[in-house]
């Protein structure tokens, strides 16, 4: 059974932890909690699926217990089947796989419920939306790659907003509760963009961590932005 979707606020703003400063990881964390990020996306790598290697599920566990906030898994990883467990073992409510590296993706994400976790779908930039088209029953988040996986700091790619918009209308008109996510050049700059077409869920890494305001002053900016941008989207409201 999933557990309960966090109620549905205005746009989340949720930092990757890929940019912060691994040897006080525990402090970096806290910030990001006292900052007022709605959850922690932690960048998975393989060295396979992306030519980069990060955090495994120890690393993730041993943050878990020094914050609250909820963490969510990006895996980009081969064949994520073998260490779902293990990610949300670790302390993970949301694991986000991607299309391209599962060969059973209807199967993998109902495992995912089976775990007890909340179930994301993540699409490369050159991965159309029909690719999450029979599998929305099962999804409770789809995350959009505005940069191809692998690294922070990279350009946002603007055209993969048309495929925003197809997404945000292909969930509307399915009835179900997902989450629209954005990962990959975020900044106050592009979040505008990736908010008017559709995205509710802002992931920011190295803008977030470099902003000269601090944290919070980033998050704030993000926050207010996507609400703005977004309340033209859906008009006067
Ligand atoms: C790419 C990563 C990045 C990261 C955000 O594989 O998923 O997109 O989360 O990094 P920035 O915000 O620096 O693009």
């Amino acid at each position: 059974m999933t557990p309960e979707a966090p109620p549905r606020a205005g746009s989340l703003i949720v930092p990757s932890v890929l940019p912060a400063d691994l040897s006080r990881l525990g402090e970096e964390c806290r910030g990001l909690e006292a900052a007022g990020v709605d959850r922690i996306q932690w960048d998975v790598m393989d060295g396979r699926f992306v030519p980069n290697l990060t955090f495994g599920p120890d690393v993730i566990a041993s943050a878990r217990g020094l914050v609250d906030v909820p963490f969510e898994a990006h895996l980009m990883v081969d064949d994520p089947d073998r260490m779902l467990d293990r990610y949300v073992a670790a302390g993970c409510e949301l694991v986000i796989v991607h299309a391209e590296a599962c060969a059973r993706l209807h199967r993998t994400l109902t495992r995912i419920h089976e775990l007890g976790a909340r179930s994301g779908v993540a699409l490369n930039p050159s991965t159309p939306a029909s690719a999450v088209a029979h599998v929305l029953a099962e999804t409770d988040l789809v995350l959009v790659m505005t940069v191809n996986p692998g690294f922070g700091g990279q350009a946002y790619i603007p055209a993969v907003e048309p495929k925003i918009r197809e997404l945000r209308t292909l969930i509307g008109a399915s009835g179900y509760e997902i989450e629209l996510e954005v990962d990959g050049g975020i900044t106050d700059r592009t979040i505008g963009g990736a908010a008017a077409a559709g995205a509710d869920v802002l992931i920011s890494g190295s803008w977030l961590f470099a902003y000269p305001g601090g944290k919070a002053a980033a998050v704030a900016t993000l926050r207010a932005l996507a609400r703005e941008h977004r309340r033209d989207r859906l008009g006067a409201r």
